[in-house]
């Protein structure tokens, strides 16, 4: 192998056994991630789980007790690491009385980028973001979706290898979240390797080539979504509404189907994909008022690992 496609080859991110406690508090227990270049990874799990922990880690905001990270190949703590990454943190951290071209400058500045080539980079992104129709406003009065446009940008400004999103479209409208998407579609295409944390299951389903379920400390599953949604064990899902939850659970229970009950909805996970009218006769009782049968989503892979948390304290 010569060194040329031995380094093509390398993880644009290597994570391998990272521990990181608070106090008396194990927030990571031997986490370990792999991101290939080009690739989108969604990292998904309930909250105070530990994904931000892991994100400021990669971005050398916070420091693991134990473990290894590797951009590129290479430690994180050499020189010019931090460089390589560009964070869109959980907390918008631009200036609000600053116009955006400003706050993009500031922060390619700090990044060290020289006069000539920030200029270029500012107007580039300015553009590329479609900023120009604000170039006259203070970032404090864009709406939500504009500010989390301009938090990307801002990320990008010193063109690193490995972006970072922690919570990309959290605060924003369903408009301006499909816009964020289109954006973050776009970077994806242009071959930009992409981590990133949500809460939104269709966001992560839409976005990422590869999902990592993280549970106590750990990634506990990962891979697309097709392979996580092999660990269903369903071909599709029924969801039901019943006078006599009871009643249908045994009902469900006797045709073979696995039953679950979450947040007063009761689903059947299907062996196969069943007609409506199928389902509706298989179950057969007057209790049921409301039956839909759908395709299987993220959402069932994850309940089904991770769970929905009414077993926590
Ligand atoms: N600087 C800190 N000092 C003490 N505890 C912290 C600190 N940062 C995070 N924690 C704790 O570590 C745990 C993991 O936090 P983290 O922010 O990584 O979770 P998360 O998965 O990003 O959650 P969310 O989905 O709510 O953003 C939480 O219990 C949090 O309270
Ligand atoms: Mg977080």
């Amino acid at each position: 192998m010569t060194v040329a496609n031995m380094s093509a080859n390398t993880a644009a991110l290597q994570i391998d056994g990272l521990h990181k406690r608070f106090g008396s508090r194990l927030v990571l227990d031997g986490f370990g991630l792999q991101v290939a270049r080009g690739e989108v990874v969604g990292l998904l799990g309930p909250n105070g789980c530990g994904k931000s922990t892991v994100l400021n880690i990669v971005c050398q905001l916070l420091q693991a007790d134990a473990g290894q990270v590797q951009l590129m190949g290479e430690p994180l703590h050499q020189p010019g690491a931090r460089a390589r990454v560009g964070l869109c943190a959980q907390d918008c951290a631009l200036y609000p009385d600053l116009l955006p071209a400003e706050n993009l400058h500031f922060f390619a500045r700090l990044h060290g980028l020289p006069a000539a080539q920030r200029h270029a980079r500012v107007a580039q992104l300015m553009d590329r973001f479609g900023l120009g129709p604000h170039a006259a406003t203070r970032v404090g009065r864009l709406s939500g979706g504009w500010q989390q446009r301009l938090h990307l940008a801002v990320a990008l400004v010193h063109s690193p290898q490995l972006l970072v999103l922690d919570e990309p479209t959290a605060a924003v409208d369903v408009a301006a979240r499909l816009d964020l998407w289109r954006l973050i579609d776009g970077l994806r295409e242009a071959g930009t390797t992409i981590l990133l944390t949500t809460h939104q299951l269709a966001e992560a389903e839409h976005l990422c080539n590869r999902v990592a379920l993280m549970q106590g400390g750990r990634v506990v599953a990962q891979g697309s979504v097709p392979e996580l949604l092999a660990r269903v064990p369903g071909q599709a899902v029924a969801r039901l509404q019943s006078r006599d939850s009871a009643a249908t659970v045994q009902r469900a229970q006797r045709l073979g189907w696995a039953v679950r009950q979450r947040a007063g909805q009761l689903s059947c996970l299907l062996p196969r994909h069943f007609s409506l009218r199928e389902v509706v006769d298989a179950l057969d009782g007057p209790e049921v008022s409301a039956v839909s049968v759908q395709a299987l989503t993220l959402e069932d892979a994850y309940l089904e690992v991770v769970g929905d948390g009414a077993g926590l304290a």
